[in-house]
């Protein structure tokens, strides 16, 4: 079977591979080239627990997370090369009364899940991250979580799908919709540009900032309510992120770097005298109920939507991508599908 996957972004790639692994034809449309959107600023944090906001969120993500370890390895095989990804676990850390409450609260959920974790107090999380600061009070440590290095591994699902056949073309999206062969709309943001049935997902602008460190200032994620920072193997640190409604402005900012700044500072004091590599700068793209675009359409014959990932797409990217090859290839619908249904929005 031809496939043509519009969105050459970390979605559009793990499903272009995906579908060629199972022997399609596959041609990824893109005028930017893989990784440009909101992949490039990405931090790659995997963690559904302190990210699924709602209960189909976190199911979606505790599922993608599952599926993270035999992902990365296939593709790393295929690629020819390792992806840096690491599950050491995240520390989210309150410095604030009302912050220390919240964990205790989300404590009693994950117990309730079964899920493991640690609630420590701050001392105890200073043990643990001796770089965070004298104002983090307590720390919820959640030992599956962890982060890829999401510019790496889409490079990598590049090289792996290119050897499965995949074709990578500069072309317009514009009127992919329009083909003869079955469509995959994976295009984030720029979705809702594709005609004839655009998908309602608006931009939100994501600054990130890439710290060089000599040597790694934490072993693990840490997360904070207004900072995250995420410690990369070759010492340097990524700290996320602004979240901005400003249309398709791809622009950094002095206001968005300085707040970075400052609230990471808050969090880890290190921050502050750290060289700035650079600026990362992607628009995430947003559902109005925050949950992904992901199945057929229902008014259209031969188009699948893989889009509006919002904050997760990293994440949710291996169960996307199994979820939309069982279905063009197979008309298989996974049970997950049905929290992330096209129709909810008309599509
Ligand atoms: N998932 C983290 C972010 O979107 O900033």
């Amino acid at each position: 079977m031809n496939v043509i996957v519009a969105g050459a972004g970390i979605i559009g790639c793990a499903v272009a591979y995906e579908l060629a692994s199972r022997g399609a034809r596959v041609r990824v449309i893109d005028p930017r080239g893989p990784g440009q959107g909101a992949t490039r600023a990405s931090a790659g944090v995997l963690a559904p627990y302190i990210e699924g906001h709602s209960d189909a969120l976190l199911k979606l993500g505790a599922c993608s997370l599952g599926y993270y370890d035999s992902f990365v390895a296939r593709v790393a095989a295929d690629a020819g090369r390792p992806v840096e990804y690491r599950r050491a676990g995240t520390l989210e850390v309150a410095c604030s009364d009302a912050e220390a409450s919240e964990l205790a609260r989300a404590a009693e959920r994950l117990s309730r899940a079964g899920v493991a974790h640690s609630l420590l107090d701050g001392d105890a999380a200073r043990r643990l991250e001796p770089a965070l600061s004298r104002a983090v009070s307590a720390g919820l440590l959640v030992p599956q979580h962890g982060y890829v290095a999401a510019t790496a591994f889409t490079s990598a699902l590049v090289a792996a799908a290119e050897r499965r056949g995949v074709v990578f073309a500069a072309d317009s999206l514009a009127r992919v919709a329009q083909s003869a062969d079955p469509v995959v709309i994976a295009a984030g943001s720029w979705s809702s540009r594709i005609a004839p049935s655009p998908a309602p997902v608006r931009p939100i602008r994501g600054q990130l900032l890439h710290l060089v460190f000599d040597h790694p200032p934490l072993t693990r994620v840490v997360w904070g309510s207004r900072a995250y920072l995420v410690p990369w193997e070759d010492g340097s640190v990524l700290v996320g992120a602004t979240s901005e409604d400003v249309g398709f402005d791809e622009r950094a900012t002095e206001e968005g770097v300085t707040d970075l700044l400052a609230r990471a500072t808050a969090v880890a004091p290190a921050v502050a005298g750290a060289p700035l590599r650079e600026v990362r700068v992607g628009l995430r793209p947003a559902t109005s109920d925050e949950l992904p675009i992901i199945g057929a359409s229902s008014t259209m014959r031969g188009v699948y939507y893989a889009t509006g990932h919002y904050r997760n797409g990293v994440l949710l990217a291996p169960l996307t991508a199994l979820m939309v090859a069982d279905l063009v290839l197979d008309g298989r619908e996974r049970a997950e599908l049905a929290l992330a249904r096209p129709d909810r929005f008309g599509l």
